[in-house]
């Protein structure tokens, strides 16, 4: 996958039980996927479609290191599918454990907000993302 950011998660981001406040989370990944499908697509005039299946697998405490990741799922017309990771990450272990992920439709728009297709001579950047994995825990 491609490293797309890192948010550190501060306490007045965190909800009632000590964590961080899922819908933090939510706008992390929407936006770390946004920019991802907006650098693919050589605009920024891509708007989120849709959310797939959110997993909150750990929780995400006070000062942590949160890595966004992302990688290309599925190229349509005017659409793209991506897949989103956030990694938190242990200094102790120097490692990275999977937090929450999702998948995002983004699709791109013209200037009135319609949807317009992607240019074809950036879909071969796309499909190399397709197949690029990085490992995790
Ligand atoms: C995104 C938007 C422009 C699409 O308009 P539309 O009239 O539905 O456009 P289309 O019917 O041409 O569909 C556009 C693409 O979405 C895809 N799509 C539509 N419904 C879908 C669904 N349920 N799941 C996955 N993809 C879907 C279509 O297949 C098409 O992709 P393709 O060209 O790659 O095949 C419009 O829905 C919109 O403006 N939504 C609000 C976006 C927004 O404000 N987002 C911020 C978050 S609130």
């Amino acid at each position: 996958m491609h490293y797309v950011a890192t948010k550190i998660c501060r306490a007045s981001e965190i909800g009632l039980n000590g964590n961080l406040f899922g819908g933090t989370m939510l706008s992390w990944l929407d936006e770390s996927g946004a920019a991802f499908a907006g650098y693919l697509c050589r605009t920024p005039n891509m708007v989120t479609l849709k959310m797939d299946e959110v997993l909150f697998r750990r929780p995400v405490k006070i000062s942590h290191h949160v890595r966004i990741y992302a990688r290309v799922d599925k190229v349509g017309k005017t659409s793209l599918a991506i897949n989103v990771e956030a990694r938190r990450f242990d200094f102790d272990k120097e490692l990275e454990e999977l937090v929450c992920s999702t998948r995002m439709v983004y699709v791109k728009i013209d200037a009135q907000g319609q949807a317009i297709p992607i240019e074809d001579r950036l879909r071969a950047t796309m499909d190399q993302s397709m197949n690029d994995l990085t490992q995790r825990t």
